[in-house]
């Protein structure tokens, strides 16, 4: 029998809780082998057979350092599955943590979370009903909406219950997924529900309180401090979320504005943003000026509080400046060719990076994506390499028609000019003087600053990077 039932103590007599987990990506994957691990009895479900396949045979469906490691580790206390409905009558929680894509007009689309309030409407026992927790990016009012659906099913079955919806928003980025599921700065939880902090707070209570081993592959990191617990209401817990993610791209798109300013008048970004970051009001962290901010997080959620704000009558004209700052930052790259080789058409660029950041083959919104849509349009040819994403961007661009390379020394080769556009350490530790050597013209457009100007200017290159 589930243990929430309305009784605190008894909720902190139980140490293990029984927890289903709805949706196998990033998020839910994540969290279900963090949460096994730390000893609950954890069921990720996914309805795609293919999925649930792989993991039961402990292979990761996504690539994120750590990872497997951990599915090797959580395997006795993590069940997968591709039916929820099984698991549910003994659930303490189910967390949704399902896909909430954009529409083309910026709202998001909560069919697949809707789907999964209805079948646990259609299937949990009134009588003993799990805490619902929203884990996936959700709109304002998603909670309530939750909450709605699953009465609604349960009205149909004749029945009735209480049963409580929280929210509990994800902080994890992708390619440090595991550290900021285990190490993070704060768990947010948003509820009207004295027993639903106190569940949450349960199920937490490891790594609010450190009290874990630390996995081999994520060990904890020197000096951390136990994360803050902050409890809000639901609607706060959800636009706590928007705001992280809207503030941090913000962030990123001011320091890519003063960097085009930078340039101008002969000062480097990166001496200025060390030169802000140190004042502990600004902090040194999404100060790094680049080719812009992609991936499945930012350019989606920043899209969506736009969208909840110009429901509410209320222009968030910071952000939309933000995201048109940030959806003009690719072409520096196009520009910067142009004052260099001049001629584009014609001209062969090797591209090194592919993902929208390094450790992590997700390209999804990665500036990779209209850079070398524009070249190709151009009239360049195209040499690609990147070492963790090919695979992923060659099944989504069959269109885009490119030379895959198997190292960078590849993409390099007979290129007149390379352009880095992820952040890759491998990159840092390239033989850049054979590169050079192996290369049409010796041009480099370092769209990460992650290159040392001098060392490249030394070896006879034209180094070019944002904002220096
Ligand atoms: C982001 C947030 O950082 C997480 O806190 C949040 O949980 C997550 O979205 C989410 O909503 O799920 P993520 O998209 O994985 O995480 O990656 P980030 O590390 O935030 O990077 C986002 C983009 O900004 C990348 O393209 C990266 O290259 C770029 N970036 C980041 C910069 O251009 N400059 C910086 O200084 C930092």
């Amino acid at each position: 029998m589930p243990i929430w039932k309305g009784c605190v103590e008894l909720v902190k007599a139980a140490e293990k809780l029984n927890i289903v987990i709805v949706g196998t990506g990033y998020v839910g994957l994540t969290t279900g082998l963090a949460l096994g691990y730390l000893g609950h009895r954890v069921t990720c479900v996914d309805k795609a057979k293919e999925i649930i396949d792989k993991l039961d045979r402990g292979i990761s469906t996504i690539y994120e350092p750590g990872l497997e490691e951990l599915l090797r580790d959580s395997g006795k206390t993590v069940t997968f599955t591709e039916n929820m409905i099984d698991y549910l009558p003994e659930a303490d929680l189910v967390i949704i943590a399902v896909g909430t894509p954009s529409k083309s007009n910026g709202d998001t689309d909560l069919s697949f979370v809707e789907a999964v309030a209805r079948e646990i409407g259609q299937a949990m026992d009134p009588a003993s009903p799990p805490l619902i927790v929203n884990k996936s990016t959700v709109p304002i009012g998603t909670a309530r909406r939750v909450q709605s659906v699953i009465k609604e099913e349960l009205e149909h079955r004749g029945a009735s219950g209480n049963f409580c919806v929280a929210s509990n928003p994800e902080f994890l980025s992708e390619g440090a997924a595991l550290h900021d599921t285990f190490y993070p700065d704060r768990i947010v939880v948003g509820a009207e529900d004295i027993q639903a902090f106190n569940l949450i707070r349960q199920m937490y209570a490891p790594i609010l309180e450190q009290t874990f081993t630390p996995p081999q592959a994520v060990p904890r990191p020197e000096g951390y401090s136990l994360p803050a617990l902050v409890t809000t209401s639901p609607t706060s817990a959800e636009l706590i979320k928007y705001t992280a993610n809207a503030f941090l791209a913000t962030k990123i798109s001011f320091i890519n504005e003063f960097a085009t300013l930078a340039e101008k008048v002969g000062a480097d970004i990166v001496e200025v943003a060390k030169g802000i970051g140190l004042d502990k009001r600004i902090g040194p962290g999404f100060l790094s000026a680049g080719v812009g901010w992609g991936g499945s997080c930012f350019p989606k959620d920043v899209r969506s509080i736009l969208f909840t704000g110009s429901q509410y009558n209320c222009e968030l004209q910071l952000v939309q400046t933000a995201l048109e700052v940030n959806q003009r930052q690719h072409k520096k790259i196009i520009e910067k060719l142009q004052q260099t080789l001049k001629v584009i058409r014609g001209s062969t660029v090797g591209v090194l990076g592919l993902a929208f950041k390094p450790n992590t083959d997700d390209i999804r919104e990665s500036p990779a994506i209209n850079v070398i849509r524009e070249l190709l349009d151009m009239g360049a040819r195209v040499k690609a390499y990147d070492p963790i994403a090919r695979e992923k961007y060659r099944q989504a661009y069959p269109d885009q028609d490119l030379v895959y390379c198997e190292s960078a020394m590849d993409s390099a080769r007979e290129s007149d000019a390379l352009v880095i556009l992820t952040d890759w350490d491998e990159f840092r530790h390239l033989p850049w003087a054979e590169i050079g050597e192996s290369m049409s013209s010796k041009i480099i457009i370092d769209g990460r600053n992650m290159l040392s100007s001098e060392d490249l200017i030394r070896s006879g290159f034209i180094y070019s990077g944002i904002g220096r």
